[in-house]
């Protein structure tokens, strides 16, 4: 009974160490580098950049309130929206002793737990954290608005009720002057202040606020607003317009300040103005602005202009010059790329999802199952049917029990991914703060449909294969749950509605579906900031790689396009290129022992060993290596077992008798 007990122990270490070895292997090649690089800012912004380690520590138990951005380095609005952001941190430099401005990156994988835990659904998303918070506050949802102004509206509002509420007592006096009359201001003043200032204002009005928060740290003044409701006071003091600003000085009477422009910049000016005559000194370095409108209003147009552009078809003409403009690029499908789209979504997009259920669990299982059914992983697809099968025994699942179980199971299944993350082949984006992702995803689901349409015996007997649109289906409920680029996913949705998406009525109408859907979008987004330079966006597929796609009068072939699809998405087509290990050029792979073989032959030399997983050649031949290592330290530790043994002996057969 003993020997028997020693030997199941051994099997059992023996196993253990294999697995620990297998996986740290697999393990060791990740990379832990963000998504995007390095984000959105950089050190030369006014923009406070947060990470995971400082997060908490920076904006809970703070004697300042922050406004924090959550963005995803990948999200084209979020890319357009930095410069702005950059703009407000600047703008309110000023503020930063009441407010301060940040971001921080969510595609960035250590930031993930912190975007999941303060309930990010879209990105960007602004969030306001009060003076002194403290968890489990998530802070408030700041509005974006149309732009720059909106923004610092929101926030301006916010801080009047802070005060309202009794944070912020240390802030300059933001609450309007409720007296009705004017006495006696003096008593309650700081000696160093040299003139006081009334900015009488409508009640929504945000000026008066913004310019005692511009000019707060100027000793010298003091300025207090009057909303157009204190009616008496406004009548005591003749004030009929507003904007209104009324100066006192120390032994002076009041006076009415001329205000030449009635803006935010235009009291600011006035005051000083009226100081600096007096021969007030003022530290001019404070209260600068920053000219934002200008950008504000050129994005602006230049959405409304590619609005229109998206309706008109090109002419042949420019659809040549737009040709020769493109550098010349090959258009195929790398197993790299669809490997990173699938990690990404697992690992970090779904579980950002704070719980999964009803609508949402409906989309998850719709995607797993067509996951399950048609992505080509290498080995073998057992990492997503496990995922699929605890997912669909599941009523509701938060985000974080996902991610354990996807992180668990590709630990268990390792490697499941051939490359690294965030290396990415045919979306590689000539910066990084182009394509990746997004790219990624697309082609992922281009390939699922084609395959779905090449292979439709592959899964008979799944739930779905009598519905033509199910990958369709499937990626509706994905962009539209999970995808974290809000303005995306709501254009995505509304095309869908627009062109009819459940309505295809066989798998390769899907096909084309997909293919026009994504030519909407990439009209679009053709000129946009987010473009990469060095990858337009074309109508796909480019007239070089596919000339029987158009006919001469330019309208498409849709015969030849399906056609074009079916060969670029198929399986048979993808590319191994950047994956280690293997010989894009010849086509081979390092089996270990000096000689290489074709990877066709390798996949299906494929086996299924004793433990139910499928290994190859290649894996076996490190397992062995490993095998071998582990016996080693195995007979070590035996020995010193055996010694210790004799024991404990007597407790151990205790311990089975009982
Ligand atoms: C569902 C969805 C909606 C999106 N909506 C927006 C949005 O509203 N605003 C925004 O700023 N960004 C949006 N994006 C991101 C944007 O579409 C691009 O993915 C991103 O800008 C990266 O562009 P890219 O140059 O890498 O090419 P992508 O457009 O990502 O294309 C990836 C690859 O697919 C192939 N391809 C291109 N067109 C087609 C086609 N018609 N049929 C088949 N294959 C094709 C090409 O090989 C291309 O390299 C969306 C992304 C997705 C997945
Ligand atoms: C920050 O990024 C800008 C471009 O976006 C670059 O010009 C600048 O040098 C960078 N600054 C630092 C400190 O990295
Ligand atoms: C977070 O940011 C701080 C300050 O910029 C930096 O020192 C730290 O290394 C960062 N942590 C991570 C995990 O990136
Ligand atoms: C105001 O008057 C008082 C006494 O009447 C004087 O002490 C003080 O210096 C004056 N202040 C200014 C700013 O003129
Ligand atoms: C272009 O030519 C094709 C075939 O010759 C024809 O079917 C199609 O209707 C034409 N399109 C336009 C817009 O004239
Ligand atoms: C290496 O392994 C391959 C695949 O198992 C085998 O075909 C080949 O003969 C081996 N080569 C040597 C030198 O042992």
């Amino acid at each position: 009974m003993e020997l028997d007990i020693i030997g199941i122990a051994l099997k059992l270490w023996l196993l253990n160490a294999l697995m620990i070895n297998c996986n740290s292997a697999a393990i060791s090649l990740k990379d832990q580098s963000p998504i995007g690089g390095q984000g959105l800012y950089n050190a030369s912004d006014d923009v406070v950049i947060l990470n995971a380690t400082n997060f908490k520590t920076n904006v809970y138990g703070s004697t300042r309130s922050w406004l924090v951005e959550f963005y995803n380095s990948w999200c084209g609005y979020c890319y357009r929206f930095a410069p702005s952001w950059k703009a407000l941190a600047s703008d309110i430099l000023s503020w930063n002793d009441i407010v301060v401005v940040a971001a921080i990156d969510c595609a960035d994988d250590d930031n993930n737990p912190i975007c999941r835990e303060y309930e990010i659904m879209h990105y960007p998303m602004l969030k306001y954290f009060s003076v002194n918070a403290h968890p489990p506050s998530l802070g408030l949802v700041i509005e974006k608005g149309d732009n720059i102004d909106s923004v610092r509206h929101n926030l301006v509002s916010r801080l009047e009720t802070e005060q309202q509420e009794g944070r912020g007592s240390t802030w300059p006096n933001i609450t309007p002057y409720r007296n009705v009359e004017i006495t006696d201001i003096w008593r309650t003043t700081s000696s160093n202040v040299k003139y006081f200032f009334f900015i009488f204002e409508n009640t929504d009005s945000p000026l008066g606020t913004e310019v005692i928060l511009d000019l707060h740290r100027i000793g010298s003044l003091q300025i207090r607003r009057v909303t157009s409701d204190n009616e008496l006071l406004c009548v005591m003091n003749k004030v009929t317009k507003f904007p209104t600003l009324i100066a006192f000085g120390r032994n002076e009477s009041q006076r009415v300040v001329n205000v030449r422009v009635s803006s935010r910049q235009g009291v600011r000016r006035a005051i000083k103005d009226y100081v600096i005559a007096r021969g007030v000194n003022i530290d001019e370095t404070i209260g600068t602005t920053v000219s934002h409108d200008t950008a504000w209003n050129a994005e602006n147009a230049h959405q409304t202009t590619i609005g229109a552009k998206s309706l008109i078809v090109k002419s042949r003409e420019e659809q040549e010059e737009e040709q020769r403009s493109l550098k010349k690029t090959d258009d195929y499908l790398y197993q790299l790329d669809l490997e990173n789209a699938l990690r990404y979504s697992m690992n970090n997009e779904i579980s950002q999802t704070k719980s999964i259920d009803g609508e949402k669990m409906e989309a998850l299982r719709k995607y797993l199952a067509v996951l399950a059914a048609y992505f080509p992983l290498r080995r073998s697809n057992t990492y997503l049917e496990v995922i699929r099968d605890v997912v669909k025994s599941r009523t509701t699942m938060t985000g974080e029990e996902f991610s354990q179980l996807a992180k668990t199971t590709e630990e268990e299944m390792s490697p499941v991914y051939s490359g690294l993350p965030h290396q990415w082949m045919g979306c590689k984006g000539s910066a990084n703060s182009y394509r990746g992702y997004p790219c990624g995803l697309w082609t992922m689901f281009h390939m699922l449909t084609v395959n779905f349409a090449l292979e439709p015996n592959k899964v008979p007997q799944a739930d779905f294969s009598q519905d033509p649109a199910a990958v369709l289906r499937a990626m509706h409920g994905y962009i539209g749950t999970f995808f974290g680029c809000a303005d995306c996913a709501a254009h995505f949705v509304e095309i869908a509605g627009k062109n009819r998406i459940f309505d295809a009525r066989s798998r390769d109408e899907a096909v084309l579906w997909l293919w026009r859907a994504h030519n909407e979008v990439n009209a679009r987004l053709s000129g946009d900031a987010t473009e990469d330079p060095e990858h337009k966006k074309i109508q796909y597929p480019a007239a070089e790689h596919c000339p029987a796609c158009r006919y001469v009068n330019g309208s498409w072939n849709e015969e030849e396009v399906l056609q074009y699809l079916r060969t670029k998405y198929s399986y048979n087509s993808i590319k191994y290129d950047g994956i280690s290990g293997y010989d894009s050029d010849v086509g081979t792979i390092n089996v270990g022992n000096g000689s290489r073989v074709r990877l066709g032959r390798l996949a299906k030399e494929k086996r299924t060993t004793a433990f139910g997983w499928d290994l190859n050649v290649f894996d076996i031949s490190i397992c062995v290596v490993l095998y071998v290592t582990s016996a080693a330290i195995l007979v070590l530790v035996c020995i010193k077992f055996a010694v210790k043994r004799t024991k404990k002996k007597s407790h151990i057969n205790l311990l089975f008798k009982a």
